[in-house]
């Protein structure tokens, strides 16, 4: 019976087959992000709420320009040492008529500003204001704090990757603080470390054990001339302020990351990243990491030149699959310089781009181990889903959130028995700055799935496929953004997450 139903059913031809796979790997992608997303509604219905924070984003995305002001006034405000500098800004900021501020807003702050001791207290309150909404995605003004944050994720099964804030230092002494403030980190916390516990959750994964103690580095800021333009000169210093950090992490089994930042700084870093760790002291060493920006058209190319770069070099290396974090600055730098913009001009290309690389990299897990960095359900339930089809011992893949954003994500995807590790960011609020804002900037972002998600999205559009429209035809010419536009369309803040 069997031999008679084989022979009258045509083999399905190899289009039929990956038709085929295709089909059962969108059912899979809806079923986890259909789960993930009951997750999600089950913590929100349990959720506290940031009264701050909340009105704050409430402002920021009630009318485009008023979020551009809003925003530019937090990006100066830690710089701004006295009550009428902060007064100054405010005046010219946001008491400006083209600028709506909740109802009586206008009047409380005019009077504010009036006299010297309201200003006083103007100033304090905008200060403390800005400190409770850093408080939000910044775990702590040193390190001490950020410990104390890591072990509260590390008791909830969550590992974490520390970040020093700071980046594009504009002195060598900052640059040198910085490297010191590192080498401390990795010392002092892999003491600490020492003393913790294992934990199978967070230290261990199927193909082997992981260091408890993982930090992430901005390589601008271990030089203060970081400049793409004297490329040879920048990958030289680099290196030479990058080598302790990285002896110091070897020998104390501390895991590094080096992050992405604008596009300008991408070849210095994959550069120096390459150079470095085909160094004779650190290229049998698997417990590093760069990032790769789905975002930017060319990131297929900068994975596919990562994987053969790292079969040379014979030892795995992590990369953290994220979608990119500059997309306001790199498509306001582009059109200023009237250079081809690097990054695409839609969501749903960077989305369904994002989509493609996850399943490059889970093909290649054994060379490049994959971080899939993202707070956006259908992505995450997309590498959950290839990372079964291709029959990956679960926690093989690794999920990472920020700090302040992800953690609802992270828990429910740790639920399920993923691996997570959640982004720590620790450090002064002024070098921090440009950090606050780009998170502020995703939290209203229209195209943002927080956003989306946070407005009760329906699952049907939150997890839809989007490489259809990834495919539609491009908008006529004529309408593309220029920095005007763009202003008005709510995307004039930009710079490294400043407002130009
Ligand atoms: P989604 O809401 O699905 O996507 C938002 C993203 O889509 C935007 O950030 C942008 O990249 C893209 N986008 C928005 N509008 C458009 C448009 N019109 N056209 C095309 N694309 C658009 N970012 C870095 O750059 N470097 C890093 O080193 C880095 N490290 C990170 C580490 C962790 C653990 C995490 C979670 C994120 C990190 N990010 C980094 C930030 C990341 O790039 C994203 O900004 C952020 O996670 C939002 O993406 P999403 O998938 O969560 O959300
Ligand atoms: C940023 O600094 C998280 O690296 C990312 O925005």
């Amino acid at each position: 019976m069997a031999v008679a139903v084989r022979e009258s059913t045509p083999n399905p031809g190899p289009s039929t087959t990956a038709a085929r796979d295709a089909d059962e790997r969108e059912r899979r992608t809806r079923a986890y992000g259909e789960s993930l997303l009951r997750a999600l509604r089950r913590q929100e219905r349990r959720g506290g709420s940031d009264w701050l924070y909340n009105r704050m984003i409430g402002l920021a995305t009630q009318d485009e320009a008023t979020k551009v002001e809003l925003f530019r006034f937090v990006d100066a405000l830690p710089a701004l040492k006295t009550p009428e500098a902060v007064s100054q800004h405010l005046r010219q900021y946001l008491l400006r008529p083209d600028i709506s501020l909740p109802p009586g807003a206008k009047g409380l702050l005019a009077f504010l500003e009036r006299t010297a001791p309201t200003r006083r207290l103007l100033a304090a309150a905008s200060h403390t204001g800005a400190r409770m909404m850093a408080r939000r995605f910044i775990a702590g003004a040193d390190a001490r704090e950020a410990t104390g944050a890591v072990t509260g994720l590390r008791r909830r099964n969550l590992g974490f990757t520390l970040d020093l804030l700071g980046e594009a230092v504009t002195s060598e002494a900052e640059a040198l603080a910085y490297q010191k403030r590192y080498l401390d980190l990795i010392r002092d916390l892999s003491d600490i470390a020492a003393k913790w516990p294992e934990n199978p959750r967070t230290d261990q994964a199927p193909f082997g054990p992981l260091p408890k103690v993982n930090v992430s580095v901005k390589l601008s800021s271990l030089y203060a001339r970081f400049d793409p333009m004297a490329a040879d000169a920048t990958v030289q210093a680099v290196k030479e302020r990058l080598r302790p950090i990285l002896s110091l992490a070897r020998e104390r089994g501390v895991f590094v990351n080096v992050d992405m930042e604008q596009h300008d700084f991408k070849g210095a870093t994959h550069r120096i990243f390459r150079e470095i760790l085909c160094e004779e002291a650190y290229r049998d060493w698997p417990d590093v990491g760069i990032v790769v920006q789905a975002y930017l058209r060319d990131a297929e190319d900068d994975l596919l030149s990562l994987l053969g770069w790292t079969k040379g070099r014979g030892t795995p290396v992590w990369v953290r699959l994220v979608k990119g974090a500059y997309w306001d600055y790199e498509t306001i730098v582009a059109a200023q310089r009237g250079h081809p913009v690097p990054v695409f001009s839609r969501k749903a290309e960077t989305d369904a781009n994002y989509e493609r690389l996850t399943e490059l990299l889970i093909e290649n897990w054994q060379t490049l181990r994959p971080a899939i960095a993202t707070h956006n359900v259908r992505s995450a339930a997309r590498a959950r889903a290839v990372a079964e089809e291709h029959g990956l011992p679960p926690r093989t893949v690794e999920y990472q959130v920020l700090f302040g954003m992800g953690e609802p994500i992270g828990r429910a995807l740790a639920a399920e028995g993923e691996r997570v590790r959640v982004y720590v960011p620790f450090g002064e609020l002024l070098p921090g700055m440009a950090y606050l804002v780009r998170r502020l900037l995703e939290n209203t972002s229209n195209d943002s799935f927080i956003r989306s998600a946070a407005s009760a999205g329906k699952a049907e559009e939150l997890l839809a496929d989007p490489t259809a429209a990834a495919l539609a035809p491009v908008p006529c010419p004529g309408t593309a953004l220029t920095p005007g536009d763009s202003r008005r369309k709510g995307r004039g803040a930009g710079g490294e997450g400043r407002i130009p």
